[in-house]
């Protein structure tokens, strides 16, 4: 490892479209921020104004006081109106019609996106095109899924003699909070589900990558009625804190770390009717078997542990290897990871990028110190080596549970390898961890395999095989066990987890039916409608 820092620029011509945001958006007004504002910078160095290398200004945000966060939070209140607002009444076609003209506006601004996504949170292009063009697609693919859930509601069942028209309603005011390290998708995986099925929403985006959503704040605006949408920016004690503590939201949305979720649902007065649609921290493992196919093994745990610098909750956190094979698979994997291209997030073929977070790399370094101080060894050339805005992914070998990198979650780029004899031994891992995601299963042996797939499906939410875990395609659910996520988020069951079934009960009596038909003929009620859209 190496201790010293090279301070150095990362580039020579600094950010050329700073953002300075002061806008926010409340109650359907785009309004101007006329207090406190917080600079954001760039862990990528380029020279200053004084000729010296430093982070690199991108612009700045509103640092937004509790006064404006209750104004939000009343708008959506106002919005949803205890249920008889426009927009948890209105028919599904016009609701659909406001997201689908949001979602071509938001296509517009694909570059500048895609541009502050690289300087902001220093997703190589490729990923973070990709970011861009999913959460497009997940937004047309909710659309489809929201027209499948109205058709197969259009109708009435009858059981016991009472006759149900049953449909999934909203449930009210979503808080929505996103994270770092998928601040346009994972946020919008939240927020367009919960606004398609009706409900209110405040939204404030994460510390990092914030600036990529206001050049969005335009398409809010203009595509959902008043108080639908409400975006605000700054500290989530200001904003976040107070809103939970007036007992008025009825869901917390939240993709980041188990604490804060913990902490805000702490300041809710009215436990029972905060519903949680969570994702959390995970420790991801790959599992590797002795007749692991290893070619295939090592490109995909590369994939796996070091995709966007495994700052991902499905990252692979922590590699089992068969003491049988473990030789051969760290001389390979070793190998592997130091020819992965470290460059600025644009440069061509770039696999590693400098992390935003500044603190990071010198945490990553006390992880690596502390395992070295109980006997492991880096095993790769490059591993470790320190610059002010990276450290050198690091293969840790042999790991063992008395280092914190065996119970932390990374989340950056170190790997720990743990060798092991028996199969109860990354089993007994996985059941004594607090966390419960996904697993990475590799291996070929179907008598070995098929009991332990039977196992491992009991201790996590999904069991790749042969493959680095992951949370995509969309459609397929995404959820964990124990302190690793609450509810379900797919394309499909977002759109339960962010609603609630509700049902008009009539007996069938022909004085019900009459009134039945009549509603049904009249357009009277949203609700109760056997029409639905193709
Ligand atoms: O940070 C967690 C993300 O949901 C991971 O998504 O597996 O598509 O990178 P991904």
């Amino acid at each position: 490892m190496s201790s010293t820092t090279v301070v150095s620029i990362d580039q020579t011509v600094g950010f050329k479209n700073q953002v300075h945001c002061t806008e926010y958006l409340v109650n359907g007004e785009l309004k101007t921020w006329k207090g406190n504002t917080s600079e954001v910078y760039s862990t990528i160095y380029t020279e200053n104004e004084q000729g010296e290398p430093g982070p690199t200004l991108l612009g700045s945000i509103p640092d937004m006081e509790t006064e404006v966060a209750l104004e939000a939070l009343n708008a959506a209140e106002k919005a949803f109106h205890r249920g008889q607002g426009l927009w948890p009444t209105m028919r599904v076609a016009d609701r659909l019609k406001c997201l689908s003209n949001f979602v071509e506006k938001m296509k517009l601004h694909r570059e500048e996106v895609v541009e502050l996504l690289m300087w902001e949170i220093e997703k190589n292009k490729a990923d973070a095109q990709k970011e861009f063009d999913r959460t497009v697609d997940y937004i047309y693919d909710t659309l489809e899924a929201y027209k499948n859930l109205d058709r197969r509601s259009a109708r009435f069942d009858k059981e016991g003699g009472v006759h149900a028209h049953i449909r999934r309603g909203p449930l009210g005011v979503v808080l929505c909070l996103g994270p770092y390290n998928y601040p346009l998708n994972e946020t919008f995986c939240l927020l367009i589900p919960a606004l398609i099925m009706g409900n209110t929403t405040i939204f404030k985006p994460a510390k990092h990558g914030v600036l990529l959503i206001t050049p969005l704040l335009k398409a809010f605006h203009e595509s959902f009625p008043p108080g639908v949408v409400n975006i605000l920016f700054g500290r989530g004690r200001k904003i976040a804190s107070p809103i939970m503590k007036t007992g008025k939201v009825d869901v917390l949305a939240l993709i980041g770390h188990s604490s804060s979720a913990v902490a805000l649902q702490d300041l809710h007065p009215n436990k029972n009717r905060l519903r949680l649609v969570l994702g959390l921290e995970a420790k991801n493992p790959g599992i590797i078997l002795p007749d692991a196919d290893m070619e295939l093994t090592v490109k995909e745990c590369i994939s796996g542990t070091l995709s966007y610098n495994g700052q991902r909750c499905t990252a692979l956190k922590m590699l089992f290897v068969h003491e049988s094979i473990v030789e051969e698979f760290n001389t390979k994997f070793a190998q592997a990871v130091d020819a992965l291209k470290y460059g600025l997030p644009w440069e061509e073929g770039v696999f590693l990028t400098p992390l935003p977070e500044p603190g990071k790399p010198a945490y990553i370094q006390e992880l690596i110190q502390d395992a070295v101080d109980g006997g492991a060894k880096i095993i790769n050339d490059k591993g470790g080596q320190l610059t002010h805005n990276y450290s050198f992914p690091a293969v840790l070998y042999p790991v063992n549970k008395e280092m914190r990198v065996y119970h932390e979650e990374q989340f950056g780029p170190v790997i720990p390898i743990i060798p092991y004899s028996d199969i109860s031994e990354p089993l007994d891992a996985m059941a004594a961890s607090e966390y419960g995601q996904q697993v990475s299963l590799f291996g070929r042996d179907v008598r070995k395999i098929g009991p332990l797939i039977d196992t491992l499906a009991n201790l996590v939410c999904r069991v790749n095989l042969n493959s680095a875990c992951q949370r995509g395609p969309d459609v397929y659910p995404f959820t964990g066990r124990k302190n690793s996520a609450v509810s379900t988020l797919s394309v499909y069951d977002a759109l339960r987890s962010f609603s609630i079934r509700t049902f008009v009960a009539s007996k069938d009596t022909p004085y019900n039916n009459e009134i039945l038909e009549t509603l049904l003929n009249s357009n009277e009620s949203n609700f109760i409608s056997t029409d639905y859209l193709l």
